[in-house]
């Protein structure tokens, strides 16, 4: 099978060849540094995809590789991917469901550490040659409430290490996991932990259920004060709501690992505005604003980015890739 592995750096695919091979994958063409839309043509033999989240899988994108039948999602969340469109041409998607769910959780807590002690401000201070540290009184986590929004794989790691800061747990999710409950936590509505948490965080799949769970009627429910963290995905929180919640001081500071519409925002400006309807563009151009804000710090999606968690990834990618061409596809999504 005709195999493409886009958007990957030299040591993933220094990583991927040498998986590949112990796996007898021979027939692999690696696009370093090259976006899917950047090498549509050269796809067109294409029989399976392997991409992380940064390629966006378009029903256009789709149309240039007439011979596809499988992507191998090198991440665990697929809304890049157009599920619809996937399933209407019979392709299947495969994710790494539990690559990295420690890795998320400790960078989670690097995000909450850092807007709790205000680390940002007191490296931009240092570094202008101020040591001055007025401002700079943070809080600590001890004793502080921590509402776990999504209390799956990545936000029950999330709650062990509050458990080990004595911070109280409040968790959100449709299915309740009796193992935070073991860990002292318990769980409540949206809005009772919107209004009781010192720290809210996110771990939720965006989908049409999850998309705005976080939007202008309910921001005004957050606790005054409180540090909002999202490494989950940025259209699960309506980004005007968010830029209220700051300017309104109701959030203190946001620790962001995305964005709603994520990629776009960070493509270059023509490509911008020829391919997105003005309610798009506004989000664009309010996440300018967002990434910039005083309050807020923001990472280019890089919470899974380890060397272990890439280890992972890539062990995982290869395996789907194998067992799907022997017949029997694994972590298959669509
Ligand atoms: P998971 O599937 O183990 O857990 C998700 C939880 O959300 C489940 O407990 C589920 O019941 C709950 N949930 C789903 N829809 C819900 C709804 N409408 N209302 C209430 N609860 C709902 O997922 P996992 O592994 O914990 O990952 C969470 C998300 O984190 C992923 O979907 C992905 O988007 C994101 N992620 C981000 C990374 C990054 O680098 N920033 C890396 C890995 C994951």
């Amino acid at each position: 099978m005709k195999i493409s592995v886009v958007d990957l750096d030299e040591y993933e695919k220094s990583v991927l060849e040498r998986e590949f091979s112990q796996k007898g994958l021979k027939d692999v063409k690696f696009f370093v540094g090259k976006g899917i839309s950047e090498v549509p043509e050269s796809l067109s033999q294409t029989e399976v995809l392997a991409c992380f989240v940064h390629s966006s899988v378009t029903p256009e994108i789709l149309e240039k590789m007439p011979k596809l039948k499988m992507i191998a999602a090198m991440s665990t969340g697929y809304d890049h991917i157009d599920s619809k469109a996937c399933k209407d041409k019979g392709i299947i998607v495969s994710n790494v469901p539990s690559y990295g769910n420690k890795t998320v959780a400790e960078y989670t807590f690097a995000l909450i550490l850092a807007a709790a002690r205000k680390i940002n401000s007191a490296r931009d201070r240092v570094v202008r040659g101020d040591f001055n540290y007025n401002g700079l009184m943070g809080s600590e986590l001890n004793g502080k409430t921590i509402g776990i929004i999504g209390t799956g794989r990545i936000g029950y790691q999330v709650a062990k290490i509050a458990a080990g800061f004595d911070m109280n747990i409040i968790a959100y999710d449709s299915f309740k996991n009796e193992e935070i409950v073991k860990l002292g936590g318990r769980y409540a509505g949206l809005e009772e932990l919107l209004s009781l948490s010192d720290i809210i965080t996110i771990h939720l799949p965006l989908n049409e259920n999850t998309k705005h769970l976080i939007n202008e009627k309910n921001i005004e429910k957050i606790k005054k004060g409180a540090i909002l963290i999202n490494t989950a995905r940025g259209g699960i929180v309506q980004t005007r709501a968010l830029i209220k919640g700051l300017e309104k001081g109701i959030i203190s500071s946001a620790g962001l690992d995305v964005l709603e519409m994520e990629k776009e925002s960070l493509e270059n400006n023509e490509a911008m505005i020829s391919r997105n309807s003005c309610e798009e563009l506004k989000i664009i151009s309010l996440n300018n604003l967002l990434i910039r804000h005083p309050k807020v710090f923001f990472t280019p999606h890089v919470a899974f980015y380890t060397k272990e968690a890439v280890q992972r990834i890539i062990e995982q990618t290869a395996a789907n890739i194998a067992s799907f061409i022997e017949g029997n596809p694994e972590n298959r999504v669509i």
